[in-house]
């Protein structure tokens, strides 16, 4: 075991409006799972969190939407994705929520910072109000004609039509798309500005130095400095939210505002370890705070692409922008889009599977071993029915599961069910054992490197070593002519079973622990192997009982695939 370390690990925060499909799990909590899981494997100490992200417009629609006030309606999403993460494992030292009072405060205290640092600015500017609706419009909720290409349904940002980005006073005719009125007027109403640009030399140096970073992160987070920050808008006109303070009392003409979701959102990293440490009697300072004690932390962040800015550069500013000794993302992994063969998964299309209706169908290792087998990585990367069945059938039921059953199944009725002694290894487990110091080699790497798709494959290919050592070794025909040699291969395929079960347990790690549960495998034994570990084929004692463990997999059928297909729409 090396040094021992700390990580904080967080994952993108889900937003609140509607379950998450399987890409979205694929493309921030799932492989912060595996990463926390691996570590924790590995000694480390970790802490690692998530939330559900509950403001913004969104959230106030759909709740309307469900005939809900917001605050119900979070109440019950919130259950319905911590139940759903709970069923894919996802192992979160606390999943909170942004609307926490722990959040709000922290982010008032931030914002609070910022403009005792010289930079918040309040500023008048005009806006979209809808008179039916009793609000202002946020910039999505508003279409019109477009001032430049005269197209009738531009939105408040951008002309589909022409590209010509808007703002949405601009529009001809403009509507409510919240209610279809055309009953609107332009009002002036104040909002808070981040000034970004004075931060924008302080945020630079820390990207150049931020050497860990993919070159996709490295490249976004470039590009926007490059373009010049701006002044943000971080208030809008909405009630769900968290209220703006000054001095710690309600800002003055800002009683119908709140911050915007982008603003809190990150800040809910923050809040969500409040509310662990609160409910846990944790020190959650010595996370986050580089006076506390955070300064040894390694902090990793894990987003699909779309995210990488707000992490690089917008959350930066607010962190170092208050002055205070934050700590800020050290590593950071981003991932591109998972799409529903090709294109994109959709509820009201009815296109792709999410994460309830997944777990309906089969239990959460089956779609997490696919999902990282192939997670989108370099590029993006489309799932299908289909290779989620070759990925189930050929690496879960026929390489891994078949191995586990046939030695535990033999061993259970030609040694009684327990290790057997006797015997010295010899060339056969020789190969074997350098093959493994190896692929563990590599796959410690690749787990290092945050490199999923690698890790997988390279854990498949241990356990494709293991078949073939097996097939070689034959002890079915060795225990006819020669029990000590036999003794010797089943002991060495008792022990990889165990081996590989450990390896795999990042990724499926109920099947593992189901595994190691029935091979009797203590606690302490079911930490992550050293590549140089000399006894790994010898960790089980002769004479030590198990069990062994039920059918791991079931084969997905073919009539199972075309009836999914049906149900989520396939390729066809
Ligand atoms: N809810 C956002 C999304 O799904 C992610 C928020 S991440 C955080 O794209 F930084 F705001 F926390
Ligand atoms: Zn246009």
């Amino acid at each position: 075991m090396g040094v021992m370390a700390r990580f904080l690990i967080t994952s993108a925060l889900p937003y609140i409006n509607g379950i998450k499909h399987l890409g979205n799990l694929v493309g921030s909590m799932l492989p912060a799972d595996v990463h926390a899981r691996y570590r924790r494997m590995q000694g480390h100490e970790v802490l690692f969190i998530c939330a559900t992200d509950e403001h913004g417009t969104p959230a106030e629609l759909a709740a309307a939407e469900a005939g809900q006030s917001v605050r119900a309606y979070c109440d019950d999403q919130h259950e319905i994705q911590k139940a759903a993460c709970a069923g894919f494992h996802l192992s979160f030292d606390h999943f909170g929520r942004t609307s926490h009072p722990l959040n709000h405060a922290r982010t008032q205290h931030f914002a609070e910072a910022l403009e005792r640092a010289g930079l918040i600015e309040e500023r008048v500017t005009a806006q979209v109000y809808s008179v039916d609706d009793g609000r202002f419009l946020p910039d999505r909720y508003v279409e019109g004609t477009c001032p430049v290409c005269g197209y009738e349904d531009a939105r408040g940002d951008q002309c589909d039509n022409c590209g010509s980005l808007l703002d949405p006073v601009q529009l001809k005719n403009p509507r409510s798309k919240i209610s279809g009125s055309t009953n609107i007027e332009i009002r002036d109403t104040a909002h808070l500005f981040l000034r970004q640009p004075l931060m924008e030399a302080r945020v630079r140096d820390w990207v150049d130095a931020s050497t860990q970073w993919p070159h996709l992160a490295r490249s976004i987070a470039f590009k926007w400095l490059d373009e010049g920050l701006q002044d943000r808008s971080i208030t809008r006109d909405l009630s769900w939210g968290i209220k703006v303070t000054q001095d710690g009392a309600p800002r003055p003409g800002f009683d119908s505002k709140v911050f915007y979701v982008w603003f809190d959102a990150p800040i809910g990293y923050i809040g969500a370890t409040e509310e662990w440490a609160a409910a846990t009697g944790q020190d959650w300072q010595r996370w986050w705070r580089t006076d506390q004690g955070a300064d040894d932390v390694t902090y990793v962040q894990f987003m699909g692409k779309d995210n990488v800015a707000f992490h690089t550069v917008s959350f930066p500013v607010t962190l170092f922008g208050s002055g205070e000794p934050w700590k800020a993302v050290d590593r950071l992994k981003a991932f591109n889009w998972l799409t529903w063969y090709g294109g994109k998964f959709s509820t009201s299309g009815k296109r792709g599977i999410f994460m309830d209706q997944a777990l309906e169908l089969l239990p959460g290792d089956y779609w997490r071993w696919y999902l990282l087998a192939n997670a989108p990585e370099s590029s993006d990367a489309a799932f299908t029915l289909e290779g989620f069945q070759s990925a189930v059938n050929a690496d879960l039921a026929n390489v891994f599961g078949n191995f586990v059953n046939r030695i535990t199944r033999f061993a259970a009725t030609k040694m009684e069910g327990r290790v057997p002694g006797g015997g010295a290894p010899g060339p056969l487990e020789q190969a074997l054992a350098a093959r493994l110091a190896d692929g563990i080699a590599a796959l410690t790497a690749h787990h290092d490197a945050m490199d999923f798709r690698k890790a997988a494959a390279e854990t498949r290919a241990l356990w494709v070593a293991g078949n073939e050592y097996l097939q070689e070794a034959a002890p079915w025909s060795a225990i006819k002519t020669d029990p000590e040699r036999a003794a010797v291969v089943v002991r060495t395929g008792l022990n990889l079973v165990t081996l590989f079960a450990r390896l795999a347990a990042p990724f499926i790690p109920d099947t593992a622990q189901r595994v190691l549960d029935a091979m009797a495998v203590p606690a302490e034994g079911r930490g992550w192997p050293g590549a140089d570990d000399a006894s790994l084929l010898d960790t089980l004692p002769p004479g030590h009982a198990f069990e062994p463990p039920p059918v791991l997999f079931a084969k997905i059928e073919d009539t199972q695939v075309t009836a999914w297909a049906e149900q989520f729409g396939g390729g066809g």
